[in-house]
């Protein structure tokens, strides 16, 4: 599909998914959302990608958040929509995805923009990034999963602050409280994305979506995060990678893992 919103690139078995709106701060209207749930799906397909970094265009925003000029006239109904079909079609999508994603936070992550960041699974960020969840001065809550995930990130006290106070908070305040993982100059932010993510592509494929799945799991209510490790766990040993992996350990060589 071509992309309006997006910038698809691919480096190996990288793929970078770059928000392109930088005169709107990259906010997300709707047609950036129904952009990035058919990028993101057709990604966790491809079996030419390993892993995904998502980044905003520009040095000034990641993103700045759901786009305010869409939704200021709508009612009860719509907010609910809005906010459930972003959750499933977008959020959800990348934080069960079953290939890592990165977020590399050039900039301002903001409302939306901080919750697409909290859905990825690792967050790095530039030290000029600033990160909130400002929606109470709009005279709304975060919508995308902003009261749940920054809660299971930073902890219910943190996460309150920040969210009542809508207060931004700077990426090494954000390094601090284990919102992102690392904070690094803007012109390293994708090369320190890239060594990750490359690192975490010579493990096994298929151990990866079970982590994720596992890891997951523990947050999801009613279900039992340590019965779906002992089955992730269980079925890695079906796996061929699994067997490569003992084989090359014993073997004293490095794996070479199929995803299979
Ligand atoms: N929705 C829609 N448009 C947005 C936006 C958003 N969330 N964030 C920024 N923009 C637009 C601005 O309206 C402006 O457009 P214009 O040039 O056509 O007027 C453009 O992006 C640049 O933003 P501007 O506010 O002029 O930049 P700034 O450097 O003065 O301020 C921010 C930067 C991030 C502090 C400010 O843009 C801001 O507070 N944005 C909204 C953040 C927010 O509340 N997000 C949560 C939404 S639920």
């Amino acid at each position: 599909m071509e992309f309006q919103n997006l910038l698809i690139e691919y480096k190996e078995r990288i793929q970078y998914i770059i928000i392109n709106r930088e005169s709107k701060l990259n906010a997300l209207n709707k047609d950036i959302l129904a952009e990035l749930h058919v990028a993101f799906s057709e990604a966790f397909k491809n079996p030419a990608v390993g892993g995904i970094i998502i980044t905003g265009a520009g040095t000034k925003a990641f993103v700045a958040g759901a786009d305010i000029s869409e939704f200021a006239n709508f009612d009860v109904k719509q907010g609910t929509a809005l906010a459930h079909e972003g959750q499933s079609n977008v959020f959800n999508l990348i934080a069960d995805g079953s290939k890592p994603v990165i977020a590399a936070i050039n900039g301002f992550a903001l409302g939306g923009g901080l919750e697409l960041a909290m859905a990825c699974h690792i967050r790095i960020a530039s030290e000029t990034a600033k990160m909130g969840l400002p929606e109470v001065t709009l005279g709304l809550i975060p919508g995308y999963g902003g009261t749940q995930r920054l809660t299971q990130l930073i902890g219910k006290g943190k996460a309150l602050e920040m969210i009542l106070t809508a207060d931004m908070i700077t990426a090494v305040e954000a390094q601090q409280f284990g919102l992102v993982t690392h904070v690094v100059c803007q012109e390293d932010l994708l090369i320190k994305a890239e060594e990750l993510l490359q690192k975490i592509l010579l493990r096994a494929p298929l151990a990866l979506a079970a982590a994720i799945h596992a890891v997951n799991a523990g947050f999801t209510d009613g279900v039992d995060g340590y019965g779906i490790e002992i089955a992730e766990f269980g079925k890695c040993f079906g796996t061929k990678d699994f067997k490569e992996g003992a084989a090359a350990f014993l073997g004293k060589r490095k794996a070479e893992f199929k995803g299979e």
